[in-house]
């Protein structure tokens, strides 16, 4: 009854606050950890996707990160918002294979069609787990509305390794990471300078390629951001509008009241 009124009261992001409290630090040993902040092309009221960086951040994500991460929610098609061509998506698509059922009715593989989902590098966690010595990567579609921090947290992960404090005892398998929450994450280094290389000729550090790859996840969480904002400041524009015929309205109607 209680926890029914406070949820009402305060709502879910109080709830997600305590509940972050409660799991995330336990006995309190643990010290806050401070994300980078970047610069972001896509966030405040006028923010878009630098198309350029989310074209290459999809490079990032096809070369690197689909090895281990799936990205379920994503079709082909979308890659058309960061503004590739039907050309370039179906030839994308066509690269991959992905399951399906055979005249013979056994399954086999077929080229993927941009309709269809981005293909998954596991057929299921167990299989996942399987690989990854008991890791499970978790699926990319949300990960940027998922995670406190957003953007910020993911480019501080993919960018946060490093040599563990002499004093820290690390486990089995587990790399040091300044900023996953108690420094241990069970993901290798993903990202490398020039672990991929642009064809824009852009120079592939570490953090460049971080930020694009970002950039190309948060626009696959969002896919419908730049239309929701714009209709935002349509509907400011159109209120403000409003109030000031509101008001001429006003003056008018008592104009003769004195
Ligand atoms: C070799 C496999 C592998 C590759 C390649 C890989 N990851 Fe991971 N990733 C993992 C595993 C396993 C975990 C789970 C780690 C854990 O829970 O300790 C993970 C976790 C994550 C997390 C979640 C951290 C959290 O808060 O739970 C993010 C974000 C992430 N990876 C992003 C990426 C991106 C972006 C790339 C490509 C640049 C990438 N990963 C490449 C295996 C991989």
């Amino acid at each position: 009854m209680r926890a029914a009124r406070l949820l009402t009261l305060f709502g879910a992001p109080a709830l997600g606050l305590l509940a972050g409290l409660a799991f995330a630090t336990p006995a309190g040993a643990e010290e806050e950890i401070v994300l980078p902040k970047q610069n972001w092309s896509f966030s405040g009221p006028f923010g878009t996707f630098d198309r350029a960086a989310a074209q290459r951040g999809f490079q990032v994500y096809n070369e690197v990160c689909s090895n281990c991460h799936s990205l379920k929610l994503g079709y082909y098609r979308n890659l058309a918002g960061i503004d590739l061509s039907e050309e370039q998506i179906k030839a994308i698509a066509a690269a991959k294979s992905v399951p399906t059922i055979g005249d013979d009715g056994q399954p086999t593989e077929r080229p993927a069609l941009p309709s269809d989902h981005f293909r998954s590098p596991y057929p299921n966690d167990k299989a996942a787990r399987a690989a990854l010595n008991g890791a499970l990567p978790p699926d990319l579609s949300v990960i940027e509305k998922a995670r406190v921090g957003g953007p910020d947290y993911i480019f501080g992960v993919l960018t946060g390794y490093g040599e563990p404090p002499a004093d820290m005892k690390m486990g089995d398998g587990m790399n040091y990471n300044k900023y996953f929450p108690g420094h241990q994450i069970a993901m290798p280094q993903p990202l490398q300078d020039d672990q991929v290389t642009y064809a824009d000729g852009t120079k592939a550090t570490i953090e460049q390629e971080a930020r694009d790859v970002v950039t190309f996840l948060t626009y696959m969480a969002n896919p419908e951001m730049e239309q929701r904002k714009r209709m935002g400041v349509k509907v400011i524009a159109f209120l403000v509008l409003l109030t000031g015929v509101t008001y001429a309205v006003k003056r008018k109607v008592w104009a003769d009241v004195h």
